[in-house]
């Protein structure tokens, strides 16, 4: 069985972290996102190879995961020449496939039973299974209501405030026949939550929920992005190094962290990061690879990618901040601010 990953998308929300690292491999714990998609799909033997659907920015992505070995799966590369949309996409990566296809969106989390949607799937011969998940607040999302059984009666993508009529919506993780497919045109964007789901329900065809009630998120969000390490860091979601341990500082044997620093837990901080004399880290701070947190610096709520330095006495609060950005000396960035690689904050400025 093969699975279709759809990770071609631009990341727009996620700028300007994705102007130079596309969404699929934004670093979670300095780890690419992807890598966390592959453990789960890896636990369905079943699925033997996984079908990298790309658009933007291929290279990069191809660079880190080469032909899977070191992920433990096969993986295989389709670059559309321009963005086809959801279903065009998995249409372009689909063509040969004759046999059921797990397709997911390429910036879900969430340890979601595969095996278990798959054998629902089977058991009711649906044409397509799609999981679905409660949440707040449906407008951002794909709204999906079913009847008792678990039959598909409507699909309406970022329904608006007054079409909300249940709370819950597509997951982005899908079991679909490839003889539906035919339908997808071939050489223009067409979206699977607009049209190929629909076209299912008008047609009466065996359309299927698998409702599942645990740790799900799109991290497609500067707020997801952070929500997502906090979960990891509260224990919502088990994931190395943490693993369902909350409250915890993790640092790596490799950092040099000064003894008169101090660690507030939940934190972590990467191999490579040096943090000096004074400086305080966390709650809720992510260290990347070869940082520089000087003297009496503050880092707390924030996610700080590789190589960047925060400066003496410099507070970085509830930030997230590219690689290799330089924050003066006494600077503040706060608020929400999300720095692109090479930013540059000058000694005293205010952000
Ligand atoms: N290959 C390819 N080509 N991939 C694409 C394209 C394309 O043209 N457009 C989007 N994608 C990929 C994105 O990279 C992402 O992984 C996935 O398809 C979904 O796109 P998003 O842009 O993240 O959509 P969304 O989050 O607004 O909504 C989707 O996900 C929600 C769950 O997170 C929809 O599927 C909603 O119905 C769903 O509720
Ligand atoms: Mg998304």
């Amino acid at each position: 069985m093969k699975a279709i990953l759809l990770a071609g998308g631009k990341g727009t929300r996620l700028r300007p972290l994705t102007i130079h690292t596309p969404k699929p491999i934004v670093p979670i714990f300095e780890r690419p996102f992807l890598h966390y998609q592959l453990d789960l799909l890896k636990q369905v033997p079943e699925i033997d190879e996984v079908i990298l659907s790309l658009n933007y920015q291929p290279r990069r992505i191809e660079e880190i995961f080469g032909d899977g070995s070191d992920a433990g799966l096969s993986i295989r590369y389709v670059v559309e020449p321009a963005p086809l949309g959801t279903a065009g996409a998995v249409r372009y990566a689909g063509e040969s496939l004759h046999e059921s296809v797990v397709v997911f969106n390429g910036d879900v989390l969430t340890e979601v039973d595969l095996a278990a949607v798959i054998r629902l799937h089977r058991e009711r011969k649906a044409k397509a299974t799609i999981v679905l998940t409660p949440v707040e607040n449906p407008s951002a999302y794909g709204l999906v209501e079913t009847d008792a059984a678990g039959n598909i009666l409507r699909f309406l993508e970022k329904p608006k405030a007054d079409e909300i009529t249940c709370d819950t919506i597509n997951a982005g993780i899908y079991v679909l026949e490839p003889d539906t497919f035919e339908r997808i045109p071939r050489e223009t964007a067409w979206s699977i939550e607009r049209s190929f789901f629909p076209s299912l329900i008008e047609r009466n065809e065996t359309f299927m929920a698998y409702v599942y009630r645990g740790y799900w998120i799109d991290i497609g969000t500067p707020e997801k992005y952070v929500q997502v390490h906090h979960d990891i860091m509260d224990g919502r979601y088990h994931t190395p190094p943490f693993n369902g341990a909350a409250a915890t500082s993790w640092v790596s044997p490799k950092a040099r962290v000064d003894d008169s620093a101090v660690l507030e837990a939940p934190c972590f901080i990467d191999e490579g990061a040096v943090v000096k004399a004074g400086a305080k880290i966390g709650p809720y701070a992510v260290i990347g690879r070869q940082c520089q947190i000087e003297e009496h610096a503050v880092v707390d709520r924030s996610i700080v990618w590789a190589n960047t330095r925060v400066g003496q006495d410099a507070v970085v609060r509830q930030a997230i901040l590219g690689r290799q950005c330089h924050i003066g000396r006494s600077a503040s960035v706060g608020d929400g601010a999300v720095l692109g690689d090479k930013s540059v904050v000058t000694d005293h400025s205010r952000l």
